[in-house]
């Protein structure tokens, strides 16, 4: 392609080296889609005839449809997809081939490029987590009924519908969505005709170009349009928080599953079994998710770091972009792939929730907040409660259990409707304060999950 300031051709490992065919080819609908609107302009300005401008859109049509149904090969020794476009092209059509490259760089063609298939990408992302958040809000709704002890410190709090804690899943996730939804927002301007840096002494019309392809408008300075890549950054990190969210969830699943909780079982086809022990049914879905999260903030690291002291504009650094968000972006769709159905098949064991429900001194604030809305300060309310929870334990019961007579050596504020007041149904039932743990408030929560979605 530079032939004429070269004297030697290139070693064949810095050839190698220097070549990003491998992971740009992915992009070529979007390079071709932009050399069209860039051809269109070009004719349309006058920069271009027609003639040519046709022969171009038509030719790069053709090398689209031959990609799409797998009858034209990326040839690996390309240095890039941009130029592999151009070269096919130009063997297609002859001379009016080399007349696209007008008012252009490589520079500001991959910026195109990555900016229009991560806008793509984004949407699919975006579609993913919606499904997860329906499937997510679907259990709770489901389960709104069911008890479960909800933890602090993993230790047994206070007793939760366990609808509720999906529920809390469901709000992280739609938050997911509107970082990338953000993301997007500033990512959808197009660098086209910024040229290598400094824009172009043509009289190009990049409105025009940037209409053709969807944007909202233009970048507004040629050095930025060619160096900006805070949009895949940001699109990293939106998906690195994603990846926590379905992290922690794994985590929970992966704790749920086990013979110590059992509070869900997992779907055969989400789990796998041991060579060697013939009772294991592990939940690697949930683990890989949980691992691949690695990856992800990897990913995020690796572009934070290139970027870093850049000079501008373009440098061939910058090159590193596009595997790192690409990986991200792919890891996070292969999780939500099979996150999703994950959850929509496992089964929520509510008697086994309710028993441990039971146990562990779940209802002692309700307990105390008996005692509080009979009028004994808080803070008194809760020493007794702690020190009968200290005899329970040492007699080797629980609050339900404990006699009457015996509560009423701490004070004579109990009475036998103490006993209504710290049931598991109480406890979960009455708490109706906004966004709290009741079935009625889970099911308010699912409503507006549905009108936000
Ligand atoms: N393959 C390059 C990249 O991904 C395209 C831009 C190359 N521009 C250049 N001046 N070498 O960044």
């Amino acid at each position: 392609m530079w032939a004429g300031r070269f004297l030697k051709a290139l070693d064949k490992k810095a050839d190698d080296f220097n070549s990003s065919i491998r992971f740009d080819c992915r992009m070529y609908a979007q390079d071709i889609k932009g050399s069209m609107a860039h051809a269109a302009m070009l004719a349309k300005q006058g920069i271009l005839t027609e003639a040519d401008a046709d022969l171009i859109i038509d030719g790069l049509e053709g090398i689209l449809k031959d990609i799409d149904a797998g009858e034209l090969q990326f040839d690996m020794n390309a240095e890039d997809i941009h130029m592999f476009i151009e070269a096919e092209l130009t063997k297609r059509i002859g001379d009016a081939g080399k007349r696209l490259h007008t008012a252009r760089s490589r520079n500001d063609q991959v910026a195109v490029d990555i900016r229009l298939y991560l806008r793509d990408k984004a949407s699919e992302v975006m579609a993913l987590i919606r499904d997860l958040v329906n499937v997510v809000t679907d259990k709770a709704e489901e389960n709104a009924d069911v008890i479960a002890p909800g933890y602090t410190h993993l230790q047994r709090a206070q007793p939760i519908s366990f609808g509720h804690h999906f529920m809390a899943y469901a709000m992280m996730l739609l938050r997911d969505i509107g970082r990338i939804e953000d993301a997007v927002k500033r990512m959808n301007y197009s660098p086209l005709g910024s040229c290598a840096l400094a824009g172009t002494t043509y009289d190009t019309d990049r409105a025009f170009e940037a209409e053709k392809l969807g944007f909202d408008g233009i970048t507004q300075n040629s050095i930025d349009g060619v160096s900006d890549r805070d949009f895949c950054v940001e699109l990293i990190s939106a998906l690195a928080l994603l990846m926590i969210h379905l992290s922690r969830f794994s985590e929970e699943i992966i704790l749920w599953s086990s013979w110590e909780f059992k509070f869900i079982d997992l779907d055969d086809s989400y789990t796998t079994g041991s060579s060697i022990m013939p009772q294991k049914k592990n939940p690697d879905m949930a683990e890989l998710v949980r691992g691949k999260t690695g990856r992800v903030y990897g990913d995020l690291m690796a572009l934070l770091t290139t970027l870093k002291g850049l000079p501008l504009a373009y440098n061939k650094d910058m090159q590193e972009d596009k595997e790192a968000v690409f990986d991200a972006v792919d890891t996070a769709v292969m999780c939500l792939e099979v996150f999703t159905p994950m959850i929509a098949t496992l089964k929520v064991n509510g008697d086994v929730t309710y028993k441990a429900a039971q146990k562990g001194f779940i209802n002692a604030t309700d307990l105390a907040d008996y005692l509080t809305k009979k009028g004994m300060p808080f803070r008194a309310a809760y020493k007794i409660v702690g020190t009968i929870v200290a005899e329970c334990i040492a007699k080797g019961c629980v609050l339900d259990d404990y006699p009457l007579e015996e509560y009423q050596k701490h004070s004579d504020v109990f009475a036998q409707d103490l006993y209504a007041e710290i049931s598991l149904e109480t406890c979960v039932g009455k708490r109706n304060s906004a966004g709290g743990a009741s079935p009625s408030s889970v099911r308010k929560q699912v409503a507006w999950v549905r009108e936000q979605l």
